[in-house]
């Protein structure tokens, strides 16, 4: 856990068994520094008392929407307005379905709908409620408005049953808080699908073609991406780094499955960047069997993949679409003949074959280049480097 969080939480308590979860939460948050407000449905404060959220917090509680003293003091516009971050742990069925209908029914449900800061739901509930068909329409239509999901896990629950519905651990919800960063929420409310890592494209059962790309500017890309407060969905061929917490991840192999994966996502989102490294050639048939080897000289027959980046610029509601282009010569020219044939609204070159930056090292540089301008990243750590061009991708966004 490395940032800190700084900044208003408002943690939203429903009433489910995983609410004593949320005490050892409110401690984890205020480690980070943050200032943590607690409220509580009146479900809730049957599983803990608001006591015990009072003093972890160092604040009253809040439950009641029409409560006089409280309206005076902090009132549900007021707390609204004071969050920084609104985070629904645990959000049970009942308020994740008021919040997908847009109820304003009690203090809870009345402060998700004034809310304007991001917000963030840990579902915690029995796991056949958590399949139920409606629940997942109501998740994904809160998904859909910007809401960020947390989980669930899956194991043991209280009710003596065993899948998908555990509220997500303290320690995760805070870290994922923590790589959110309120001060840099520049693609905040946007959708940003970013492909990374090589792709293996198979000869035989144990043989294939792939290159030297590590995942690492992609990696980093989708936890910079998720730090500006936007939602990530990562298309990752076979790298071996973990997946960032917060971001959709979408595991492929081929450079046709990672093409069939970004086109069967892309809708919605607001930016494309195609950090990966695809294959440009395919073997044009997979032996089913091991090739023998026999002769001196063999010959491999390669196809063409399809060029993803391009396909995804030519959609008729394209995202902002952002290229890669690793060189070992000629690089603005092939910069900006990629940034022209692809149709791309920007094109970030970096050096390959040199002693440092580009495949498999932690740092690189960039040359950026759009229609209207060009910009130098200087030689850095590749998270540096991620989180600047993703300010400038917001940037170049917001003056289109
Ligand atoms: O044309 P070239 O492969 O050099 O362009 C590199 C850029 O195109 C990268 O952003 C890469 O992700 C993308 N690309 C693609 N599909 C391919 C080949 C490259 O999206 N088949």
């Amino acid at each position: 856990m490395g940032a800190t969080i700084n900044k208003h939480i408002l943690l939203a308590v429903s009433g489910g068994i995983a609410a004593y979860k949320s005490a050892e939460l409110v401690r984890l948050l205020r480690k980070q520094r943050a200032e943590v407000r607690v409220v509580m449905t009146h479900a809730a404060i049957q599983f803990v008392a608001p006591l015990t959220f009072q003093s972890l917090s160092g604040n009253p509680v809040h439950s009641e929407l029409l409560d006089s003293a409280q309206e005076n003091a902090m009132g549900h516009i007021n707390l609204a307005r004071w969050a920084d971050v609104l985070l629904v742990a645990p959000a049970t069925a009942n308020c994740i379905a008021k919040f997908s209908q847009g109820l304003a029914d009690d203090l809870l449900s009345t402060l998700y709908l004034a809310a304007t800061c991001p917000v963030y739901i840990a579902p915690a509930m029995n796991q056949a409620m958590w399949n139920k068909a409606v629940t997942q329409e109501n998740i994904t239509k809160l998904i859909s408005h910007g809401v960020k999901v947390i989980g669930p896990g899956k194991g043991d629950q209280a009710c003596g049953e065993n899948g998908l519905g555990r509220m997500a651990e303290p320690s995760e919800i805070c870290d994922i808080l923590c790589a959110t960063d309120p001060d840099r929420l520049s693609l905040a409310g946007n959708k940003v699908l970013i492909s990374a890592g090589p792709t293996r494209e198979p000869l035989d059962p144990v043989r294939y073609i792939t290159n030297r790309s590590s995942g690492k500017m992609g990696y980093a890309l989708a936890h910079a991406a998720l730090k500006a407060g936007a939602q990530v969905t990562l298309v990752s061929g076979p790298v071996s780094l973990s997946a960032p917490l917060g971001a959709k991840v979408i595991r492929v192999e081929t450079a046709a499955e990672m093409h069939a994966a970004v086109m069967e996502n892309i809708a919605g989102h607001a930016v494309y960047i195609g950090a990966a490294a695809v294959a440009d050639y395919s073997p044009l048939v997979m032996q089913h069997e091991k090739i023998k080897k026999s002769a001196d000289l063999t010959t491999l027959t390669l196809t063409k993949t399809k060029d993803i980046l391009a396909a995804v610029a030519s959609l008729d509601k394209r995202p902002y679409t952002v290229g890669f282009a690793a060189e070992t010569h000629e690089l603005e020219l092939y910069a900006k003949n990629k940034l022209s044939q692809k149709n791309l609204d920007m094109i970030a070159a970096n050096w390959v074959g040199h002693d440092e930056g580009g495949f498999d090292s932690e740092q690189n540089a960039l040359q950026v280049f759009w229609k209207t301008g060009q910009k130098t990243l200087e030689m850095a750590n590749k998270n540096q480097i991620a989180m600047q061009l993703i300010d400038l991708i917001a940037d170049c966004m917001s003056e289109k």
